[in-house]
């Protein structure tokens, strides 16, 4: 699958997460690469996600009490070892054949949680039969892309169930593929038979403007099935690709458990809100009864402490540990979650927070 073999080493110029980028495009072929890395369009939301971490500046505290600094909280009420998970990315195969078992065992070894794709290319239950096998695991949630079958979608969510996963993710931000230039040119195409958990191939990839556009516009999901699965689960519930504060404030009416702030990483709608941008307006809609995450164009430390000084409970990653897999493997993984975590602990220590209970607002200003 790859374009080089497969190697299981971190390159020593290897710092930070974005280095692991220009490794992983070596690593593979161009499709590929195009398929991973790129966005919708001109990929302005892509960019502007990152952008928008960087427009906000820090303002530090300086002398305070830092003993016992530690990096740990909790989500949906349950202790986490630090506020980082890995967002669910599809076929990890296409990366490196480590894929998600690679990744399993990574993110538990760095008690990191971990967000399975609908989309993955590795059963599910061999997924959580990996990660759980680590007692100091993290959070573990299933990533659900709802079926035009409900009884597809159920016999998911049955299978989720009892392999262990702890809170259903339902991504609502793509009921079709995103206008993906890149990956047209490169004319990617996802190999078939990777998607292992799905009985039928996705519906919302075959959104062919001639024959199946009515079809998948029909079919795409709606509020009223949310209410649906929340009958049909004892799962927590998170929706994941909210940007608009109405939408927040319904999904808290329902009785949604969390949401998750995305834009799917700059991959569905060019010129959509940036993250950064969403989520203060989202926290203040919701207050803090929601548990609340988001994504996009995380990178850094400081982006993780920005985050959480905006209202989010923790952060996902996704590309960086996609990249960080085609580079190294599962090592390249744990050591993108290790960097992060160090970067984030620093950051802290230089903002005066001892714990994740002190990041607040005020650390926060605009140039
Ligand atoms: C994704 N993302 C995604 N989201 C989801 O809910 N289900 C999925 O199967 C996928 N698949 C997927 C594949 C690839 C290659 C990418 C890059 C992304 C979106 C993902 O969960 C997340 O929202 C973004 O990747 C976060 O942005 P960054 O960290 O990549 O900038
Ligand atoms: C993507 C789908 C799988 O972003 O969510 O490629």
């Amino acid at each position: 699958m790859t374009a080089q073999p497969p190697t299981r080493h971190i390159p020593a110029d290897v710092v930070n997460l974005e280095d692991y980028a220009r490794h992983a495009q070596a690593c593979l072929p161009e499709a590929t690469w195009a398929y991973l890395s790129g966005g919708a369009a001109d990929e302005l939301t892509l960019r502007a996600n990152r952008q928008a971490w960087s427009d906000w500046q820090l303002h530090p505290r300086v002398l305070k009490p830092l003993q016992g600094a530690h990096l740990r909280t909790t989500l949906l009420g349950r202790p986490v070892a630090h506020p980082i998970l890995l967002a669910p990315v599809a076929a990890h195969q296409l990366a490196h054949p480590d894929g998600e078992i690679g990744v399993a065992y990574a993110a538990a070894a760095q008690a990191a949680g971990l967000i399975l794709s609908t989309q993955a290319s590795t059963r599910l239950e061999a997924v959580s039969h990996a990660y759980l096998a680590e007692p100091d695991h993290g959070p573990l949630w299933m990533q659900l892309y709802l079926q035009a079958d409900r009884g597809a979608t159920l016999a998911l969510v049955q299978r989720a169930e009892t392999a262990g996963y702890e809170a259903l993710v339902v991504t609502v931000d793509a009921p079709t593929h995103g206008a993906r230039d890149r990956e047209r040119r490169a004319q990617f195409q996802m190999p078939t038979g990777m998607q292992v958990n799905l009985d039928t191939p996705p519906l919302r990839a075959n959104a062919d403007v001639d024959a199946g556009w009515q079809s998948v516009l029909a079919q795409a999901p709606t509020w009223s099935d949310i209410a649906w699965l929340q009958t049909q689960t004892r799962l927590p519930i998170l929706l994941k690709g909210v940007l608009h504060e109405d939408d927040a404030r319904q999904a808290q009416q329902l009785g949604i458990q969390g949401l998750i702030v995305s834009n799917h990483g700059g991959r569905t709608l060019d010129t959509a809100v940036s993250t950064a941008w969403a989520l203060p307006r989202i926290a203040d809609a919701v207050g803090g009864d929601v548990c609340l995450l988001v994504d996009g164009g995380i990178r850094r430390g400081t982006d993780v402490l920005k985050a959480l000084t905006l209202g989010a409970q923790a952060v996902l990653i996704g590309r960086p540990y996609v990249y960080a897999l085609a580079t190294a493997g599962a090592l390249g993984v744990a050591h993108v979650l290790r960097l992060l975590q160090d970067e984030l602990a620093i950051a802290m220590v230089l903002c005066g927070c001892a714990t994740v209970a002190d990041i607040h607002r005020g650390l926060l200003a605009r140039p």
